[in-house]
């Protein structure tokens, strides 16, 4: 049996709309209102052999020591009881930045609160997601399992049951933990559609982070044959993401490193070809390249232009967030709906919408229209800005490195991957966050 020694940290209350002052909230870890705050009692380490580590998110103390009980029981190197749903599900990553092997979450506190976060969590984390209820209501049963969950446990537990769900747990977590710990974020850019905009994002974005401290960052343009990365930053290279491939049976971090071009603003890039060879996408190789990038990288972008073959390989599958980007004009909404609901409808990847060119009047097509099309709210706007745009394909300059609504936008993106918060200095300071 596992005692529990405790370290505690308060938030605020849940809200469902107010990241700011969750984050706020999480900078100075005081408790920030009165409302149902929650308390995180953790002795969580690294799983090591057999013992899985295990979070326990519920507002119910008594169900919750219950789950406690139960979980002594059958073991687990670590613990951790959060005693209330984090106040938005944007501090859910945070939260479990340890690394679980199961949470277990509460469900009959706030059922739909509840399974959003059965399903942020399944998005973001490798942990297997469990949900305890006092009610074995089918159509609910069947709501969890379509947000993720992959254990229903009855409230009052049975400790059978719970030992044959850590069982199970401990079948699922990843062989090789280590390496999944120390693989940076792979950050795909696809379009919704041709000229959607998923260049200009790649780009800006991968500067953007490379701008931050510590967050080296390398794009690969993976819009072959015709990918214009290169082209956009201003660069020219000798090797392309095309050398990359054909050599993956034996690609390693100093092979990478001899293809890469490095931009002046710290990015390092692996473009396309400069002439057109015909080229047909195939899991194995890109796997492995992904693979070596991440080893190497804090964060791997991917411009992914608008080809749907790549779809069937780790460049999507492992994706960490899929970028799609779209515009508000009748076909980009349109292929956008047909894309959500064919790659997008189960928990991973994670999906963030960006709207690009957006203009508040927009003719014809009202905020009601576009969130129907995208069949939930876009996570990001980028404004129209031909003049900025301009001056960057004149002078070769990447926007994000100079001030306009466009570089504010791309910075907030990369600022949410990092979790870099305030007002920073950046790395060369060229701006600030
Ligand atoms: N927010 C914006 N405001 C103004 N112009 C933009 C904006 N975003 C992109 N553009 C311009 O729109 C054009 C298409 O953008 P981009 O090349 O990034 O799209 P893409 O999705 O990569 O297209 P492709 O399918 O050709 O790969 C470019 O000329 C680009 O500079
Ligand atoms: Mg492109």
């Amino acid at each position: 049996m596992s005692s529990l020694q405790q370290t505690r940290y308060e938030f605020t209350a849940r809200s469902n709309d107010a990241p700011q002052s969750a984050s706020a909230a999480r900078s100075t870890n005081k408790v920030a209102t009165n409302a149902s705050p929650y308390l995180i009692n953790s002795h969580a380490e690294p799983s090591e052999g057999n013992s899985l580590v295990i979070a326990v998110i519920g507002p119910d103390e008594e169900r919750r020591s219950a789950a406690l009980k139960a979980l002594a029981f059958c073991g687990g190197s670590g613990v951790r009881e959060v005693t209330g749903y984090p106040p938005s599900l944007n501090d859910v990553p945070k939260m479990l930045e340890e690394k679980y092997d199961a949470v277990l979450v509460d469900l009959d506190s706030d059922p739909d609160y509840a399974l959003e976060l059965v399903k942020s969590i399944g998005a973001n984390e490798r942990a297997t997601v469990m949900v305890y209820s006092n009610s074995a209501n089918p159509e609910l049963l069947v709501r969890c399992m379509q947000a993720g969950a992959r254990e229903f446990l009855k409230y009052p537990f049975s400790v059978d049951e719970m030992t044959g769900a850590m069982t199970r747990a401990t079948a699922r977590r990843p062989k090789v933990v280590s390496e999944v710990k120390h693989a940076g974020k792979l950050l795909a850019v696809m379009g919704a559609k041709g000229g959607s905009g998923a260049t200009m994002l790649a780009c800006n974005l991968a500067v953007a982070l490379a701008q931050q401290p510590d967050q080296n960052t390398v794009l690969i343009d993976l819009d072959l044959p015709l990918g214009d990365a290169a082209l956009n930053l201003g660069v020219s290279a000798e090797f392309s993401t095309l050398d990359a491939l054909e050599a993956a049976d034996r690609l390693d971090g100093q092979f990478l490193s001899k293809l890469l071009v490095q931009h002046s603003s710290g990015v390092s890039l692996l473009g396309a070809p400069g002439t057109f060879v015909p080229y047909h996408a195939e899991d194995g190789p890109i796997e492995r390249l992904i693979e070596v990038a991440r080893q190497e990288f804090d964060n791997v972008v991917l411009d992914m232009g608008s080809k749907l073959d790549l779809m069937n390989t780790t460049a999507y599958r492992e994706a960490d967030t899929v970028y799609l980007v779209t515009q508000a004009g009748i076909p980009e909404l349109r292929n956008s709906n047909r894309l959500i609901n064919q790659f997008f409808s189960g928990p991973t990847p994670k999906l963030e919408i960006v709207i690009n060119r957006y203009e508040s009047r927009m003719l014809g097509v009202s905020e009601e229209h576009i969130t129907k099309a995208l069949t939930r709210q876009a996570q990001w706007k980028i404004p129209n800005d031909y003049a900025s745009v301009r001056k960057m394909q004149i002078e070769a300059t990447p926007l994000v490195l100079e001030d306009s609504p466009i570089a504010r936008q791309v910075r907030k993106i990369a600022r949410e991957i990092t979790g870099v918060e305030g007002t920073v200095a950046a790395k060369k300071n060229f701006w600030l966050f």
